[in-house]
């Protein structure tokens, strides 16, 4: 007959992995999370941020993506073209995420209806393969910080807003747990400064954040029930905001 261990080594056992819980918090709610856009300035700080907390992360990227900004990050890869559906279908299929990020970025060239087909596209694969949380990364200036967009930016930026609205508006109506991050002004990190981002539910703040800030409150909205079903706008106060 097996020898059953002791009572107090059975004892000692639980509160060694309930100490190793407790020191590693992070590890404990570990998510298999997809980030679109993750080759981008905005998606490699999502990466590494997702990386530091202890998710395991694949990287959507298009062939040929430049990938320096992911030096030294541990991430797998799928590759494809967000624009076309069956290539983001095929990656969601390919494993079991708990995690969608968007953090996609039209080209220059490209028209403003990006936003809405590629989002569209994920939105769909993630409620097929039933994903826990959809996190897009908006704009302010969508849903109801149309009000506090700045009127003299509008008609320039009007056709991606509105695209982005569009994105957002479908992702709500899908049924897909999903969290909204939305930013109005991306900044890279001032050299030396620690970023100090939070994320707030009132729509009528507009205010500058990092990619770095934005990249950990990503990280930190993972999985997290408190931000489901939300729309944040992320700032960074003491970045400044263009007159
Ligand atoms: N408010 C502001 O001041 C401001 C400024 C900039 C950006 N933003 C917003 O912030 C977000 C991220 O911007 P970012 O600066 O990180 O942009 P970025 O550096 O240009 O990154 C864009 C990402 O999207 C990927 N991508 C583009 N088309 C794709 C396709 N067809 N299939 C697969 N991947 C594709 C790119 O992949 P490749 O590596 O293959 O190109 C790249 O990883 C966007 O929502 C953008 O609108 C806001």
């Amino acid at each position: 007959m097996p020898k059953r261990p002791s009572r107090p080594r059975a004892a000692l056992a639980s509160l060694v992995v309930a100490a190793a819980a407790m020191l590693s918090p992070a590890l404990a709610a570990a998510a298999e999370v997809i980030v679109f856009g993750g080759s981008g300035k905005l998606g490699a700080e999502v990466v590494r941020a997702l990386g530091a907390a202890g998710h395991e992360v694949t990287v959507f990227r298009r062939q040929g993506s430049d990938l320096s900004r992911l030096q030294g990050l541990k991430y797998r890869e799928a590759i494809g073209d967000a624009t076309r559906a069956a290539d983001v279908q095929a990656a969601l299929a390919a494993r079991r995420y708990d995690v969608v990020v968007d953090a996609l970025a039209k080209g220059r060239s490209e028209p403003a209806a990006f936003y809405t087909t590629t989002h569209r596209a994920i939105v769909a694969a993630a409620k097929a393969s039933g994903v826990k949380q959809v996190i897009l990364h908006g704009s302010v200036g969508a849903g109801a910080s149309r009000a506090i967009y700045p009127e003299s930016r509008w008609p320039a930026m009007k056709d991606v807003l509105l695209a982005k609205d569009t994105a957002e508006r479908e992702l709500v109506a899908s049924g897909v747990p999903y969290t909204i991050i939305r930013n109005a002004v991306l900044r890279d990190d001032a050299p030396g400064v620690q970023e100090k981002a939070a994320l707030t539910e009132d729509q009528k703040r507009f205010g500058a954040v990092t990619r770095t800030g934005l990249g950990r409150l990503t990280a930190e909205c993972t999985l997290k029930p408190e931000c489901l079903g939300k729309v944040f706008h992320a700032i960074d106060p003491q970045v400044a905001v263009p007159r």
